[in-house]
């Protein structure tokens, strides 16, 4: 019996995953081999929804810019990277009537939306090194004030890198166009963050983030962007 389309859109992008996981795990140079699993992660993502991949880089950017504001060790600043431009990873187990669709959701669409985090922490626990990434991708939509999912986890059971990625994913949620919204301006989202500092925000992190966005030339330029390029 022929699949169906829809089951062939989830299934495609999940053979690709587990190929590149597969390849990885029998790798013997694995330290150096993690960036090309991550790329190839990547890829995937961008083959399956360029809108998506687009969402991730500028996340990513801003998250590097709130990060290295707020100190962070080169250490973490890699684990951050990665986890900002994968933090999504698990939209590519959602179907496309629903990834795609040009009007706003269903409450119903939603619900199905929101198994993103927990696909996308599924997909990336089983790639060794990548343990404190997954962790992240699950955390990327929980809130400060324990309203957020999968977990309702909140404060500082929230783990601090994900608090970062959830303040760049907002920021570049609210100043995206999208078919059924007008961007915000970097104005209109600021004031957002503000309203929004120690219920959905850490509100430590949102005032150094306002000043980042407040002072740094380049941020106009990100939020213009809808083309693919390297991030340093
Ligand atoms: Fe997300």
């Amino acid at each position: 019996m022929f699949l169906e389309p829809i089951t062939l859109q989830l299934i495609l992008p999940l053979l690709a995953i587990l190929f590149a996981i597969y390849t990885y795990n029998k790798s013997k140079t694995k330290y150096d081999d993690l960036l090309h699993m991550v790329n190839c992660l990547i890829n995937t993502i961008e083959a399956k929804s360029p809108v998506t991949y687009m969402h991730t880089e500028r996340v990513c950017i801003y998250a590097l810019k709130l990060g290295k504001a707020l100190n962070l060790s080169k250490k973490d600043m890699l684990i951050l990277k990665e986890a900002a431009l994968l933090h999504d990873i698990g939209k590519l187990g959602i179907p496309d009537k629903i990834l795609e669709k040009p009007d706003r959701l269903t409450d119903s669409e939603f619900e199905v939306i929101k198994n993103h985090p927990r696909k996308g922490y599924n997909i990336i626990k089983s790639i060794e090194n990548l343990k404190p990434v997954a962790e992240l991708v699950l955390c990327h939509h929980e809130k400060y004030d324990g309203s957020g999912y999968p977990n309702k986890l909140s404060g500082d059971a929230i783990p601090y890198l994900a608090k970062i990625i959830t303040i760049a994913d907002s920021f570049d949620v609210m100043t995206s166009r999208r078919p059924y919204k007008d961007p915000s301006s970097i104005e209109i989202a600021i004031s957002e963050l503000e309203k929004c500092k120690w219920t959905q925000f850490d509100g430590n992190m949102v005032d150094v983030f306002i000043k980042v966005l407040k002072t740094d030339k380049d941020i106009q330029n990100v939020m213009n962007r809808s083309f693919p390029s390297n991030i340093d």
